[in-house]
Order: C-alpha cells, then sequence, then structure tokens
C-alpha cells in the first residue's frame, strides 16, 4: 500500500511540479484546491507526466465542512501545505483576504489535522519572512520582520507552527523559506500560469518574448548592487519540488519543528536574468528603466548550506535550466492552461 499525502493548492505552480515529484517517488497523492488561482486542468497535465492521477478535491481550506470530509476519506501520511495567496501589492491593499488564505486558512488545516491524528506537516513560507534587517546571505535563525503583509502573513502561521511543536512534541514539521522559484518543468506540460499582467519577473519575460507585453519595466536601476539592479536567489521549480519530498521524508522520522531555506544560494540580478533568458531563447527582450517598486529589497538570496546538511538537498538547476524551461513552457501553451 502506498502512503498518501494532501497536497493543498497542489494545481499551482509549486504544488503541481510538488503532485510530479511526489508520484514519482511512489506516493498516492490528494489534492485539494480551491482553483482560484489555477486551473483543474493542470492536473490533467500532472496525471500525463506521471502515468498516474491524483484524487481531487475542489474546496477552500476555511471550508470545514469539506475540509473534515477529505480528512475522513483518506488515511494521510502527511501534508504539504502549499495553498495561499502571494501577490505582495495586492496583500497591501487587502490585508483581510491575505490573512483569511494565508493564516486562516492554516489554522484551520492544521485544526483538522490534529482531530485526524495527522501530525506530519511541510509548510510552505517565504524569504520574504526575513525583512530589510536580517543580513545577507539570509541564515534560517535571522530573525523575522517582515515589510510586508504577505510577509507577516507568512510568519503568522510559521508563529503558530511553533507554538504547536511547542504544547505538542508529537508533531513532525518542516517550515520551507522559498526564495524566487521560477522555470517550469522540463515536459513543458506544466509551469506558471498568471492570471492577469504578471506581477513576477520571469512569467513577465515570458510573456514579452512570446510578444503578449510589448515590453518589460524594470523596477529600479540605481539600487547598490553590481548593476544597479534588484538581485534576487532564483531557483528552478523542480529543484523546489525535490525539496519538498526530500522535507517530507525527514520528518516522517524526524519529530520537532525544522526550518529551511531552500534557494540556490546566490543572487542574480535583474538584469542578469534577463541576459540569460535572451540567451536561452535566443531573441532579445524588450526593457525599459522604471521606477523602483514598493517593497522591494535591493538585494538578498539564501545561505542553503542547511538544506543541504539535513537532507542533502541542494539546487541543481541553473539559471540558463530555468530560462530555457520557462520558455518552452510559455512556447508550448502561449495562453497559459486556457
Ligand atoms: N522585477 C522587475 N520587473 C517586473 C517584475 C519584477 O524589475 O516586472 C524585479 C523586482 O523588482 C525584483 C525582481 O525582479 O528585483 C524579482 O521580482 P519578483 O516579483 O519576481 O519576485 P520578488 O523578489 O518580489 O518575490 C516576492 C517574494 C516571494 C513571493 C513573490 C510573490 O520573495 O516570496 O514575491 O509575488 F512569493
Amino acid at each position: 500500500m502506498r502512503q498518501k499525502i494532501l497536497v493543498t493548492g497542489g494545481a499551482g505552480f509549486i504544488g503541481s511540479h510538488t503532485c510530479v515529484e511526489l508520484l514519482a517517488t511512489g506516493y498516492d497523492v490528494v489534492v485539494l484546491d480551491n482553483f482560484s488561482n489555477s486551473k483543474p486542468a493542470v492536473l490533467d497535465r500532472v496525471r500525463q507526466i506521471a502515468g498516474r492521477d491524483v484524487i481531487r478535491y475542489e474546496a477552500d481550506l476555511r471550508d470545514r465542512g469539506n475540509l473534515e470530509r477529505v480528512f475522513s476519506e483518506h488515511a494521510f501520511s502527511g501534508v504539504l501545505h502549499c495553498a495561499g495567496v502571494k501577490a505582495i501589492d495586492e496583500a497591501q491593499r487587502n490585508p483581510i483576504k491575505y490573512y483569511q488564505h494565508n493564516f486562516e486558512a492554516s489554522l484551520a488545516l492544521i485544526d483538522a489535522m490534529a482531530r485526524h491524528n495527522v501530525r506530519r506537516l511541510v509548510f510552505s513560507s517565504s524569504a520574504t519572512v526575513y525583512g530589510e534587517s536580517a543580513r545577507v546571505p539570509y541564515r534560517e535563525e535571522a530573525p523575522l520582520a517582515p515589510n510586508t503583509v504577505y510577509g507577516r502573513s507568512k510568519m503568522m502561521a510559521e508563529e503558530v507552527l511553533h507554538d504547536l511543536v511547542s504544547s505538542d512534541p508529537s508533531w513532525h514539521i518542516a517550515i520551507l523559506r522559498y526564495f524566487n522559484p521560477v522555470g517550469a518543468h522540463p515536459s513543458g506540460l506544466i509551469g506558471e500560469d498568471p492570471s492577469g499582467v504578471p506581477s513576477n519577473l520571469m512569467p513577465h519575460i515570458c510573456q514579452v518574448a512570446i510578444g503578449k507585453l510589448p515590453e518589460l519595466g524594470i523596477f529600479g536601476h540605481d539600487y547598490p548592487t553590481p548593476d544597479g539592479t534588484g538581485v534576487r536567489d532564483y531557483l528552478h521549480v523542480v529543484d523546489l519540488a525535490e525539496g519538498h519530498v526530500k522535507a517530507l521524508q525527514y520528518i516522517f522520522n524526524e519529530p520537532g519543528l525544522l526550518t529551511l531555506n531552500l534557494g540556490n544560494g546566490r543572487g542574480y540580478s535583474v538584469l542578469e536574468v534577463v541576459r540569460a533568458f535572451e540567451h536561452a531563447a535566443g531573441s532579445r527582450i524588450n526593457y525599459k528603466f522604471a521606477a523602483r517598486r514598493a517593497g522591494d529589497l535591493a538585494s538578498y538570496y539564501a545561505d542553503a548550506a542547511r538544506a543541504n546538511e539535513v537532507l542533502g538537498w541542494r539546487a541543481r538547476r541553473d539559471l540558463t535550466e530555468m530560462c530555457r524551461d520557462a520558455w518552452r513552457w510559455q512556447q508550448q501553451n502561449p495562453n497559459g492552461y486556457e
């Protein structure tokens, strides 16, 4: 009998790639998604890649009746909690939505887990929990001082998980702080499909390359970085998905709470990403320099040593591969999942 894993947000960008890795590793997968920012068709693509289907539920985590049903119908060995909302600017305008979807929903999930005696959880957090006071490269024990509503919604969920483990040491929890996941599955069947004009860099570049958007605005070129543009730690989404599986396998046997950065451990500037993409796609990206985006930091990247020490994980795919795979996905799916 295969072990069964619940993936919340399993139809999302990170969730879908993680489902593929879970299926390939031999787990059965149940996806719970409200499809607010994803499409059910994603899961058909996951089946195409993995050769096996996931069991799907369309429901919001805050809908306690449906959550109860999912936990009554399956005996889960663990939960990967990837569901959430993640647009920084929207969060500043609508904090209630962000605390509902990133905090309240997490609380509903762990409440259901506790009642059904499922105590193994991998939680999707973000490097934005560190904020501007932390020294670069970010280490996991750096103080948390997020400067956005989005970052605070993730930090609050992290705090609940700490309290949970303190109150009951039989929980096994991994908090994964993602840096900047980009790229796509090498099949080109699944990838990032933002609705509207993409706010993140890589999907924006892809849409310029395919002709859907006229140009990329580079937010700031007077930062104290080598070329003046913002520096981030981009990592390939398949590396990230592999990190989830390794974290899950680790916590199966290790009680307590483990917090890990998942990043490459080096930073790339916006201009470096543009150049790498141009090289991978063999075409020029139209760009212009624009004003800094409110809330953006100049430069940050991970100290990724702990994930390597504890899980034996490191990001193996380089920036060229990230761009090549993102571009393949965009070309094969000019309108996303439609
Ligand atoms: N950028 C541009 N032009 C764009 C988009 C981005 O120049 O059109 C720049 C940004 O200023 C930044 C870099 O590209 O320097 C990366 O920006 P992204 O928006 O791709 O990503 P962020 O670094 O802002 O990532 C943050 C958090 C993640 C979170 C994500 C959600 O680090 O945890 O936003 O949107 F998930």
